[in-house]
């Protein structure tokens, strides 16, 4: 089942997806959670920092698991999904790192990495709740349109409409790797809870196929219709 929400405003949209965050940590102390890089969830990471601050959660015993890395980029490079982790959210707030799990994006062996990631995932028990963005193209985490759901982690190759919209982080478009590997549709739709959020009028057609159009691999999000607890909160501000 899906529950669609409006925000009023980008800061509201991440106020929401916060405190229903919040409410999981709260619930269940020692949650697992998935945790999605982009520039959406910046927002809702700044009000968890936040509220670990004002004491309100405690990342003490929580664990989070990443939907995804570019292939080739690790820790030291300042464009790779662990350093995003690191810079907007671990670094302030009193989690243990040990605890925290981004794929592998210098891997040799990116099938062993997907199989290994997946067992990982699956030992921890899960993930809580998982956060997802939205792509342009309807993707979710690095899941590109193709004719077949995919459901392992595995390796990706970036759609360059994809790479497009990701190179404004870069020093040039030709920076922007073209592989990543990313949680597949499977693993995302374990989780026991999904929290979807979209911001801006460019977002607004491709959330109305996700949540409202067919389910189809084209439309990578639209599977999402098919899970039992997902939240999708969105906003043109
Ligand atoms: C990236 C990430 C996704 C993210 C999406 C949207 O490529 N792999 O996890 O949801 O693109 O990004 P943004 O939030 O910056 O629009």
């Amino acid at each position: 089942m899906v529950r669609v929400l409006y925000a009023n405003n980008y800061d509201h949209m991440s106020a929401m997806a916060a405190n229903i965050i919040a409410a999981q940590m709260t619930l269940k102390p020692d949650s697992v959670l998935g945790l999605a890089t982009g520039s959406t969830p910046i927002g809702t990471y700044k009000k968890l920092i936040e509220k670990n601050k004002a004491g309100e959660i405690d990342f003490a015993p929580i664990k989070t698991v990443n939907l995804d890395e570019y292939c080739g980029l690790d820790e030291s490079n300042d464009q790779s999904y662990r350093y995003f982790m690191n810079d907007n959210l671990f670094n302030h707030v009193n989690i243990d790192k040990a605890n925290t799990y981004v794929p592998n994006g210098k891997a040799e062996d990116f099938a062993k990495e997907g199989a290994e990631y997946d067992a990982l995932v699956a030992s921890l028990g899960g993930q809580d709740i998982q956060l997802l963005g939205l792509g342009l193209d309807g993707h979710i985490g690095f899941n590109e349109p193709c004719p077949e759901f995919i459901g392992p982690t595995h390796e990706v190759e970036l759609d360059p409409s994809t790479i497009e919209a990701n190179a404004r982080f870069f020093a040039s478009k030709d920076d922007v790797p073209t592989t990543a590997i990313t949680m597949g549709i499977g693993t995302i739709m374990k989780a026991k809870k999904i929290l979807l959020i979209a911001s801006g009028k460019n977002k607004k057609e491709i959330f109305e196929k996700t949540f409202f159009g067919p389910v189809t691999p084209e439309v990578p999000a639209s599977i999402l219709q098919f899970h039992p607890d997902v939240v999708a909160i969105y906003t043109e501000g």
